[in-house]
């Protein structure tokens, strides 16, 4: 599948966004593992999301989905069985490492295989920490890459402190501690998204937190079943909040969106850069906080991310390079090297279709440095199978002369099978009405210390 994109006209726009990917997946995790029946709405059901349904499925676990974006989870206490066949996570590397720590806690044996993509993503991250807690874990592929094959048991708590930034390790520790004897503690060098605290939480299992980014959780836990409704991803909100900030005078609602405080450093950054910036948290009753965003766009000017706030926008840099290339001046990106193990290496990606496009950027290990403002041509630019490349150019062919064709865009299901139609109102606006103020606003993000 391709995407052809034509510049946007004036953007004045309200949208809503699909449920968020990273709460999908811990929701449907943690509501198997409950006492009863839970209610997920909001629901992700994309292509990610669905293989961790199916994988829980595969698990003795009873999911229905009368509608896409509703699932009836029937927790069954923690019980599960063994699969039938190899688990298939398909691209998802967040089942794939979630899921390692869940059924580290197995007794029966189980192999998690992913698709090429994600059988070259390193697993020793997860590996090295849950053997430390007593499970038997091998790595198949070359230099500890999947499948993997878990022989679970009895597990003891530790406490680890993590080498890198990442939420996906830190959950598949804590998943694994809930059945684990004692306490599991994890440090993490610098704060990432904390959906699977907040969620263990809102199903009442007990964790503690020291404000230095130390996270327990303690053993033997049964979550409680509750019902749940998943807030919009703002990472997906993210490629139509840099195309509002990036058009002067455009302006875009989002609205219902998760607003948790790990997760919003991006916005940090477009008024950094310039954009008018506007957030209102309306709901937190159910501990992740969900509001608007509303932005007015302005001509950017470059700007500098590294540091502290990188782990928090690590989703973001794709399309925070594009508004860097639509900036005055220049956009630095560093201490990204994670960038090089996502879907695709990213730094790798994101220099070669903005040289495609006609940006001048310079590819260093851990970032990037971008000189703006490009005059961005239109063309054919490859998606390197990665939903959030395919996204962020998508985005970029809405700044540039001439046709932009993305191609192989379908890799988009896997966060957000809805983006062409919204990119159909984004190249084709029909004036919308905008009706609620939107009260509160932000103060720029100052660029964090190396
Ligand atoms: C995710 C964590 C991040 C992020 C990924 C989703 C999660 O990965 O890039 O898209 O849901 O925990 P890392 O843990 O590798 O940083």
């Amino acid at each position: 599948m391709e995407l052809r994109i034509k510049r946007a006209s004036r953007i004045d726009i309200e949208i809503t966004v699909p449920g968020d990917k990273s709460i999908s997946h811990r929701a449907v995790m943690i509501a198997a593992l409950s006492n009863g029946e839970c209610m997920l709405r909001g629901f992700l059901p994309s292509d990610d999301c669905m293989r961790t349904v199916n994988a829980m499925r595969s698990l003795g676990i009873k999911i229905q989905q009368p509608e896409p974006d509703l699932l009836i989870v029937n927790g069954k206490r923690r019980v599960l069985t063994p699969p039938k066949k190899d688990i298939d996570c398909g691209n998802s590397g967040t089942t794939m490492r979630l899921l390692a720590g869940l059924l580290a806690g197995q007794t029966f044996e189980s192999r998690l295989v992913g698709d090429a993509g994600l059988s070259r993503r390193p697993m020793d991250r997860v590996i090295a920490p849950l053997c430390q807690m007593g499970a038997d874990i091998v790595a198949e592929g070359p230099e500890q890459t999947p499948p993997l094959r878990i022989h679970g048991g009895s597990l003891r708590g530790i406490h680890y402190r993590m080498p890198i930034a990442s939420a996906q390790v830190k959950s598949a520790l804590l998943l694994a501690g809930l059945f684990a004897k004692g306490k599991t503690t994890v440090d993490e060098p610098s704060a990432t998204r904390n959906h699977t605290e907040v969620l263990l939480n809102y199903f009442l299992v007990r964790t503690a937190k020291d404000g230095d980014g130390t996270v327990t959780v303690f053993g033997d836990q049964v979550p409680e079943s509750r019902d749940f409704t998943i807030p919009g991803d703002i990472s997906s909100a993210a490629f139509w909040l840099v195309a509002a900030a990036a058009q002067p005078r455009g302006h875009l609602l989002v609205r219902h969106v998760g607003l948790n405080a790990t997760r919003t450093a991006l916005l940090g950054v477009l008024l950094r850069m310039g954009a008018q910036v506007r957030e209102a948290i309306e709901d937190v009753d159910q501990l992740e906080p969900c509001g608007v965003v509303e932005v007015t766009g302005i001509p950017l000017k470059g700007t500098v991310i590294q540091g502290k706030e990188v782990p928090q926008l690590i989703d973001e840099l794709p399309i925070l390079a594009v508004a860097g290339a639509l900036a005055h001046g220049k956009t630095t990106i560093r201490h990204a090297q994670e960038l090089r193990v996502k879907e695709t290496d990213r730094i790798a990606a994101i220099a070669h279709n903005l040289r495609a496009m006609g940006a001048q950027v310079a590819e260093m290990t851990d970032g990037l440095e971008i000189q703006g403002p490009a005059p961005l041509q239109g063309g054919r630019v490859a998606s390197f199978g990665d939903h959030r490349i395919a996204m962020a150019f998508a985005i970029a062919g809405l700044f540039a002369d001439g046709e932009t064709i993305v191609q192989d865009a379908e890799c988009i299901r896997e966060s957000y099978p809805e983006f062409d139609t919204v990119l159909e109102q984004f190249m084709n606006p029909r004036r919308m009405q905008i009706s609620t103020p939107v009260i509160g606003s932000l103060t720029p993000a100052p660029i964090e210390e190396e």
